[in-house]
């Protein structure tokens, strides 16, 4: 079965690089090196394979990828030649990205070209435009599932999200068009009403209201988020459990990030850069209970372009109250920190709803910094769910979908209507 892989914000720089880096295994120039599903345990299920997904996504600029991918290069990732490998598939992948909605979404705005769909539609015609390209983009291709991604720049939250607790709430408020609700709950709704698995990657309020939890619960449609976690929150989320296992009293965790690309340009705006801060710094309220100081700060570098750098110093205290420093600098490329972790997304959301696991997906706590329905924030124990998860589900066959489908690849019969290529 072909899995379509919907990517909201699909012209920016983690959405290109995942596209880029899904093609580039198909044409066999680069490896699965930082996939979590390609090694054990993950690599123990039936999952789709990357290099058969079919890309198409929403977006509110129009540079083509070809050009993105091309800026991204010169950051040195993806190199340029991957890059000239799959310039054809991002071309065919173009024609597949629509205009979107960038309803309060703050300064995310001032990338946003014309046309937009509000700029035509009430927020219910919002959606429903959401959802016709959607069913466009699942009977164009013949594909058997499509899973949407979120990797739209950051928005400012709603003020008042407890206002959509329920389904009805959120349905009414949509129909009354209602001045607060953000994109990213509007491709979330269309998404999941539509049966259709959704995944935040971004710090974006998404499918984190009561009334679209419940309206996944009741379709019975996989959706998890939210925050991507790659760099400095990765290795929190790993040193905090140490410094507590260890019985060492951390008195101050300072983290300073700075950062060149346009999701650094983004969270200069305060509102915008809320969320961000929520989730980047609420990893070590459950971690370290007894920490006195804890503070994030992202700053908008533009040399740096698509790197990042994260400094942080963790100031504690040990036996006989010896107080004792921790520095760290981690310099990361940001869409290769989180490209990857989008193809995971992908892969494992279509296996959970291939088996109708509906709902929040807690196995998948370890690639989020604010994990939906977990506060469990150390990651080996993250890694230890999905490990009970695969464990769980390692020796399922393929559902009957999958045998149908792989039944014909093998018979040759041109089953792959991959139309990247
Ligand atoms: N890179 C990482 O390591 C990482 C980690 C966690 C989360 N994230 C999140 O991933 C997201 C993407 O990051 P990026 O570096 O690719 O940013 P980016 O600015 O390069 O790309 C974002 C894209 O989203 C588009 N967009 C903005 N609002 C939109 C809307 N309402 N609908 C459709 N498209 C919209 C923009 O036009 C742009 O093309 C950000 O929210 C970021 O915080 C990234």
């Amino acid at each position: 079965m072909t899995l379509g892989v919907w990517l909201i914000g699909a012209r920016g720089n983690v959405a290109t690089t995942a596209m880029v880096g899904a093609r580039a295994i198909d044409h066999g120039v680069t490896d699965t090196t930082g996939l979590v599903t390609a090694r054990e345990p993950c690599a123990r299920l039936d999952l789709p394979g990357v290099e058969e997904f079919v890309f198409g996504g929403h977006d509110v600029r129009t540079e083509p990828l070809r050009e993105r991918a091309a800026a991204l290069s010169t950051d040195g990732v993806p190199p340029a030649s991957v890059v000239d490998a799959v310039a054809e598939d991002l071309d065919h992948i173009d024609d597949r990205i629509r205009t979107g909605t960038a309803v309060n979404c703050g300064r995310a705005l001032e990338l946003a070209g014309d046309d937009l769909l509000e700029d035509e539609h009430s927020l219910r015609g919002v959606v429903e435009r959401i959802q016709a390209d959607l069913t466009d983009f699942e009977r164009s291709h013949d594909l058997g599932r499509v899973v949407v991604i979120n990797v739209a720049s950051s928005e400012p939250m709603p003020a008042t999200p407890d206002r959509y607790d329920t389904r009805a709430a959120f349905e009414a408020a949509l129909d009354d068009d209602d001045d607060e609700i953000p994109a990213s709950s509007l491709y979330a709704y269309a998404a999941l009403s539509d049966g259709r698995p959704f995944v935040n990657f971004t710090p974006n309020t998404g499918s984190a209201l009561g009334g679209l939890e419940e309206l996944a619960e009741a379709r019975g449609v996989p959706h998890m988020g939210r925050d991507g976690k790659t760099g400095e929150t990765l290795l929190k989320s790993a040193l905090a459990p140490m410094f507590a296992g260890r019985n060492l009293h951390v008195m101050s965790w300072e983290g300073h990030n700075i950062l060149g690309n346009d999701d650094g340009l983004v969270l200069e705006d305060e509102e915008n850069q809320a969320g961000k801060l929520a989730s980047k710094g609420g990893v070590l309220d459950g971690l370290l209970p007894d920490l006195e100081h804890n503070r994030v700060r992202i700053d908008y570098t533009p040399s740096l372009g698509d790197w990042k750098t994260a400094w942080d110093h963790v100031h504690f205290q040990g036996f006989l109250g010896t107080e004792m420093k921790l520095q760290l600098t981690w310099e990361g490329s940001d869409s290769a920190l989180a490209a990857p972790l989008v193809l995971d997304l992908a892969r494992l959301a279509a296996y959970a709803d291939e088996r109708g696991e509906g709902g929040l997906q807690p196995h998948l706590a370890s690639f989020f910094k604010s994990p939906m329905g977990v506060d469990e924030h150390d990651l080996s124990k993250q890694f230890v769910t999905l490990e009970a998860y695969v464990e769980a589900h390692a020796g399922d066959g393929p559902t009957s979908v999958g045998e149908r489908d792989r039944t014909a690849d093998t018979a040759g019969a041109g089953t792959k209507p991959e139309a990247d290529e």
